[in-house]
């Protein structure tokens, strides 16, 4: 029997080059190993985006996105988390079984406190209603990048306490990170973030593509003079788009100074162009049909609220409520 994966996007906006080679692209190559649930986290995005007719429009991007990178809906379960109303049941089950001094070490509680910034509850508890999503269809891998680490080591941990509690319920979910794409870089070298305006989108027109890596930050090396791999923003997403071998030509002429910044930067959204062409397409096909994709939407949430009212009455029964 094949094992199961889950994971999900959050509706807040453009879906980028870090969302697909540090999650989605596991989604699509672990697509035949596993059975795999895919969906769209509207309820955490709800935490963000308070505009009905954006959120709406988000949905519908991040279900185009899975489609138009190649998942096959005849074999990866694509959902929207809301049309699955025991997960919020199940998030309440975990709110009581969780101390608040767990959710207290969140990061992004952590750091949006640290800042000074408004912190509503569905902040504070964003990590159980997430590992609501993990445990109620009783999923084994969850691939994410790194940043989503601590959010599975606190779903693991709510899986452990609910079977100590009440019996053995749940598997112990395992992450999925990818040890060279773990954290993609942005355009100016930190994590690639809608947050902080450094990404390259996914659906980013080639125009747009060819601006955005022009305004990569470098040093102010010449053409002529010696470069270092290590510290370049631009060669660190060429890593991306290139095998091992261009890679080694590039890093040679980096370090012989046989390369301008602005070439290299060039040859990059060159790259990303060529890599991205067949996934516009495809949403340009997506764009023209959105019943389609709405329709498999419709598909994906009969099958996961069958299974998922299953795991809710077992997990109710548990608890003594039933
Ligand atoms: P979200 O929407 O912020 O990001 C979606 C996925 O993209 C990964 N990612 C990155 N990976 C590498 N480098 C980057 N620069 C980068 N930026 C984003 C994220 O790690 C993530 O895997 N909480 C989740 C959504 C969620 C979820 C879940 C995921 C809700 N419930 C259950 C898995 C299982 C989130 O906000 O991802």
């Amino acid at each position: 029997m094949q094992k199961r994966l889950l994971s999900g996007i959050k509706p807040t906006g453009e879906i980028h080059i870090g969302n697909y080679f540090g999650a989605m692209r596991q989604f699509l190559e672990l697509q035949d190993e596993y059975e795999s649930f895919i969906f769209i986290a509207d309820y955490h995005a709800f935490n963000q985006i308070q505009d009905p007719k954006e959120l709406k429009a988000n949905i519908l991007e991040i279900a185009k996105a899975y489609l138009a990178i190649g998942l096959n809906p005849e074999k990866v379960l694509l959902f929207k988390q809301s049309d699955v109303s025991a997960v919020t049941e199940l998030a309440w089950i975990f709110n009581c079984i969780t101390p608040m001094a767990e959710l207290e070490r969140a990061h992004a509680y952590k750091d949006a406190k640290a800042k000074g910034k408004p912190i509503n509850m569905g902040l504070f508890t964003y990590p159980i209603l997430m590992a609501a999503d993990i445990l109620l269809y009783k999923s084994e891998v969850v691939p994410v990048g790194q940043d989503q680490k601590q959010h599975l080591e606190m779903a693991q941990d709510m899986a452990k306490k609910f079977n100590r509690l009440f019996g053995n319920t749940f598997k112990i979910p395992q992450e999925l990170i990818l040890k060279d794409a773990a954290v993609i870089p942005g355009l100016d070298g930190q994590k690639m973030s809608k947050s902080y305006k450094n990404t390259i989108g996914l659906f980013d027109e080639p125009r747009i593509v060819i601006k955005k890596t022009r305004s990569i930050k470098t040093d102010s090396r010449g053409a002529s003079e010696p470069k270092d791999p290590a510290t370049c923003n631009v060669f660190a997403l060429h890593r991306l788009f290139s095998n091992k071998e261009e890679i080694k030509k590039l890093e040679g002429r980096y370090r012989n100074g046989k390369i301008s910044y602005q070439e290299s930067k060039d040859m990059l959204a060159e790259r990303i162009n060529d890599f991205l062409a067949p996934i516009r397409t495809k949403k340009a096909e997506l764009d023209m049909n959105p019943a389609y994709v709405t329709d498999i939407l419709e598909q994906g949430q009969i099958k996961a609220n069958a299974l998922a009212i299953k795991t809710l009455a077992e997990i109710k029964e548990k608890i003594g409520i039933s």
